[in-house]
């Protein structure tokens, strides 16, 4: 227990209510009433994860295994979009704001493709930082099949990745 009178005493001067009654709390175990508890929920759905970072920094890394960067900008870039990539792999194995989030996050098997993706980004990486072509073309292509894979198993419906390119243009590797 907490001596009140003492902490008064040590503190030289009447202590206000709020803190009192912190020292109260917690002199009688009462702490445990604060929220300590982490809620571990991302602010934003997996399909914006999957739009808005992970689509987005593969497409000019594909784009790159089959046009070399050319500028040290261009290379800088591709290691950002990677390193995007293995971020956002990570992110899907916690659960987000749509309706089937925290089921996949829940789930053995998506959790194992998130990983890949994070790992094949990891990969990406690498290949990369050491500007090395031909390892970027064999992580690229690791990387296009996790993507399949997952969109097969959890998202039949969805056309493939080739299908929704030809329908695009692909964006410049050249910044
Ligand atoms: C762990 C599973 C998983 C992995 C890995 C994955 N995706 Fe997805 N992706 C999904 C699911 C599920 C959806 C559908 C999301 C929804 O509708 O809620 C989706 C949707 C998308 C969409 C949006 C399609 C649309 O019509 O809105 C794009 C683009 C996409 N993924 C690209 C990729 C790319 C590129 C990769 C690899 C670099 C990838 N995804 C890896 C599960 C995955």
């Amino acid at each position: 227990m907490i001596d009140l009178k003492q902490t008064i005493a040590k503190h030289g001067r009447p202590m206000t209510v709020a803190v009192l009654s912190a020292l109260m709390l917690s002199a009688c175990g009462g702490g445990e009433t604060t929220t300590s508890q982490t809620v571990e929920r991302l602010p934003v759905s997996h399909e914006e994860i999957m739009v808005s970072l992970v689509n987005l920094a593969a497409d000019p890394y594909w784009a790159a295994t089959w046009n070399n960067p050319q500028t040290d900008r261009d290379w800088r870039e591709l290691e950002r979009a990677t390193f995007q990539i293995q971020v956002g792999g990570t992110l899907l194995t916690v659960p987000g704001t749509g309706s089937m989030d925290a089921e996949h996050a829940g789930n053995p098997r998506w959790r194992a493709l998130a990983t890949q993706l994070s790992e094949d980004g990891a990969r990406a990486l690498n290949a990369v930082k050491a500007r090395n072509t031909e390892l970027m073309v064999r992580a690229g292509g690791q990387l296009i099949q996790t993507c399949e894979t997952c969109h097969r198993e959890f998202n039949p419906g969805m056309s493939t990745l080739e299908q929704m390119s030809r329908s695009q243009q692909l964006p410049a590797v050249s910044l």
